[in-house]
């Protein structure tokens, strides 16, 4: 969505619930990828409003995240999470907050956030409020905690990942003593769930600059931790699919059937992605994605695939009942191989694709095997 759109309407936002006598603040990725000219998906807001009060105000447009205790409105298809300015004292299994308390102070609020980047504001006049040095250090492109990083990472572990993540999207450095607290606390991250590690090593697999997240991953050895033991052998790959199949992690990770099989593709075709049979059987996605990670020029491999005399089996000029006709023969377990070879005769451009002529070769192919057969 257009940055300045989702500016107007967020801005409007605000102005609706400072008008209702609240404070309230766009804060987070918002703010943080629209000084760097990044587009969002989405918008926070912090307020001193309770979940009550926004409930009141936003009626029929807001979803609330009972567990977590903040809202999300969708005003003109734009998603709004709106979370009360809180204070958490307790956390619980290095994840989640279980004890907070509503606050009415925007600097305490900005306090119990990650790190500095994340914690610039806007308010209602498009005036960026920056109590906690977070454009200094966006300007250095650092990713600094807002905290002592080592209760940082205690209160909640995904924060290691988020780290890695923001280094990686938006080329940052981490900043050396989050680095070595990290070191230090990695073996927190067994207590992740295997669906939250994903859903950030997705996104630092699927950024533009993937391989920068995969050399951090490995300096800060996190690799063990993640199940990532195949992370040396990862070559640059613009699809986050074939990242996860060079990870060879399918029975670790949460995956559909259908990535699975993908990605079992990815692999068999990495050894000749040129070849007839595998643009054939598997088709072009999963040969264009090895192509990339062996470095092929991807248009060698679309001309190659367009060239093939069939994509598919149907294309084939004869159906198996016709070939049965035409041996005036029943079906029986000689057709399956019959009709393959056939197949593989088209695509090998040893046969042309033409009903006589496949009739003709069947009928010789079909002759020879009853001759075997007898022998
Ligand atoms: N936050 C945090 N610790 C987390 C998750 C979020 O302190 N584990 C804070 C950060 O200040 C963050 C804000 O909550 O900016 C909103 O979180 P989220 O929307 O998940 O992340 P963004 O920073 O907005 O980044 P993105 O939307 O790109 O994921």
């Amino acid at each position: 969505m257009v940055i300045d759109y989702m500016l107007k309407t967020a801005l409007k936002m605000i102005k609706t619930i400072e008008d209702h006598g609240f404070q309230a603040y766009i804060v987070g990725g918002f703010v943080r990828d629209y000084l760097l000219g990044i587009p969002s998906n989405d918008v926070d807001i912090a307020t001193s409003a309770t979940p009550k009060d926004l409930k009141h105000l936003f009626q029929d447009a807001c979803l609330s995240n009972d567990d977590y205790g903040s809202i999300t409105v969708i005003f003109k298809n734009i998603h709004f999470e709106i979370t009360t300015f809180r204070k958490e004292l307790s956390y619980k299994d290095n994840r989640r907050p279980d004890q907070i308390i509503y606050i009415d102070n925007l600097k305490e609020d900005l306090k119990r956030r990650d790190f500095t980047v994340n914690t610039i504001c806007m308010d209602q006049k498009g005036n960026i409020v920056d109590l906690l040095g977070g454009c200094e250090d966006l300007q250095k492109k650092i990713i600094r905690s807002v905290s002592d990083p080592f209760v940082l990472l205690e209160e909640d572990v995904l924060r290691i990942l988020r780290a890695v993540r923001f280094a990686t999207t938006l080329q940052f450095e981490l900043d050396d003593t989050l680095k070595e607290v990290i070191k230090a606390k990695k073996y927190l991250l067994s207590r992740l769930s295997l669906n939250r590690k994903k859903e950030e090593l997705d996104k630092i697999f699927s950024s533009p600059f993937a391989m920068r997240g995969i050399a951090l991953l490995k300096e800060l050895g996190l690799d063990k931790e993640l199940s990532l033991i195949k992370i040396y052998q990862v070559k640059p790959c613009s699809q986050v699919i074939g990242i996860w199949a060079m990870l060879e992690v399918d029975d670790i990770y949460p995956f559909t059937r259908n990535e699975k099989t993908l990605m079992e593709e990815i692999r068999q075709v990495l050894d000749s992605p040129l070849s007839f049979s595998n643009l054939y059987h598997y088709g072009l996605y999963p040969c264009v994605v090895a192509a990339e990670i062996k470095d092929i020029d991807k248009k060698k491999v679309n001309e190659a695939y367009l060239a093939l005399p069939i994509h598919r089996r149907k294309d084939l000029a004869i159906t198996t009942k016709e070939l049965l006709n035409y041996l005036e023969v029943k079906a029986g377990p000689f057709l399956k191989p019959l009709y393959q070879e056939l197949e593989e005769l088209v695509l090998t451009r040893q046969v042309k694709n033409e009903k006589e002529l496949l009739l003709e070769k069947g009928k010789e192919l079909f002759g020879k095997l009853e001759r075997d057969d007898n022998k």
